[in-house]
């Protein structure tokens, strides 16, 4: 099959460990966004492998992902536990593939993330709803690694809006004192920097029902890959992670949501496949950009996208991440932050009159 070519990337059927020996130079890559099959209980079509061989299978990879990266850059590992056959006790295979990456293949953890899908279903069955002596386990470990200490990043990018209370606090002030925690909360606390700084808890919602790519599928008699992120999950690190030009690689792209978002955002991509089918569905995602994107979420939480405020677009020159990682102390002495490095009036607004960013999906 030959490779399916976009504007700013690529679907490669082939092998990623294949492809990455024979095609990616060393150093080449500023973000690897990924979802690995996991080691599942119950297999899904595509050959998941057995939670005791998995660490060893994953090593292979790893040392191409930590070869082909850029020191400034970032590997992103989006994983979900599993149980331990007949038991109801948990595998620890995630948990040793984290320690293999940094104790074997010398990566950094930059932070460990928790995508929570509110809409996910209870599993397993006997455990969960029968015996009813655990409860739903409905949060993926996302590992943020890294091969230096200081991968390029900027949590400007992922601003959330602030609180009411926040925003109260912002226009009415806030009397500086001590708390009980023994914090000392200063009057900086008053000064709007934008939006708020999104904690490493992500709730996002997997209920895409009817968006263009299924309809895509059903048009054309494609089985819709049975294990997709929703696409705000790598919107948040491409943003948070990568300029527009930086080159991101999904080696398990499925039906390849990480090369939809990069090339909306602008960034060069590149995703392997071994399923053909998963990939005919896939080039569903770049036959119309006009068409919706829209998921079908359920409006039972208050969820904003971590993305919601950032004030770019697919080009963020005026904000360009620095590549030393944050070494350098920025001088906030006598400044709105966000103001002053945007050179954008619309930020200094106060934040309840400051019009609402959409992002890629809204
Ligand atoms: C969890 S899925 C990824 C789903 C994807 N993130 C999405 O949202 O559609 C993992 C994918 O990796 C593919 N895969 C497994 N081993 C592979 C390999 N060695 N090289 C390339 N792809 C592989 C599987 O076929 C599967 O589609």
């Amino acid at each position: 099959m030959e490779d399916f070519i976009t504007r700013h990337g690529r679907i490669v059927h082939q092998d990623a460990l294949e492809y990455m020996r024979s095609s990616i130079e060393d150093n080449s890559i500023d973000l690897i966004f990924t979802s690995p099959p996991f080691a599942l209980l119950r297999k899904k079509d595509y050959g998941n492998v057995e939670e005791d061989k998995y660490v060893a299978w994953f090593k292979e990879f790893a040392h191409e992902f930590y070869r082909v990266l850029k020191p400034t850059g970032s590997l992103v590992i989006d994983i979900g536990g599993t149980w331990k056959p007949g038991q109801p006790t948990r595998s620890l295979y995630h948990f040793e593939l984290l320690i293999m990456l940094c104790r074997q293949v010398q990566f950094h953890l930059a932070q460990e993330f928790y995508w929570w899908n509110p809409s996910k279903l209870p599993t397993p069955a006997e455990w969960v709803n029968v015996r009813r002596i655990r409860v739903k386990d409905a949060v993926n470990c996302v590992f943020w690694l890294s091969k230096t200490p200081w991968p390029k990043a900027s949590n400007r990018r992922v601003l959330v809006p602030y609180s009411d209370s926040m925003l109260d606090l912002i226009e009415n002030g806030y009397q500086a004192k001590l708390r009980p925690s023994g914090h000392d909360i200063s009057d900086k606390f008053q000064r709007d920097n934008g939006g708020a700084i999104p904690p490493n808890l992500l709730a996002i919602p997997n209920t895409e029902s009817n968006s263009y790519y299924l309809r895509y599928c059903k048009e054309h008699d494609i089985k819709p890959h049975p294990a997709r992120f929703p696409s705000r999950l790598p919107e948040l690190f491409v943003r948070m992670l990568t300029d527009a030009g930086d080159t991101v690689f999904d080696p398990f792209g499925g039906s390849c949501v990480t090369g939809e978002v990069c090339e909306l955002l602008e960034r060069s991509w590149i995703c392997c496949e071994t399923v053909p089918e998963y990939i005919e569905g896939a080039k569903g995602r770049f036959v119309s950009f006009a068409a919706e994107n829209e998921g079908n979420e359920s409006d039972h939480y208050k969820i904003y996208s971590p993305s919601v405020l950032w004030n770019g677009s697919g080009t963020e020159d005026y904000d360009a991440l620095s590549v030393d990682g944050g070494q350098k102390r920025p001088d906030l002495s006598n400044t709105n932050a966000v103001g002053k490095l945007n050179g954008d009036e619309s930020v200094r607004q106060p934040s309840k009159t400051r019009p609402k960013q959409p992002t890629l999906f809204d």
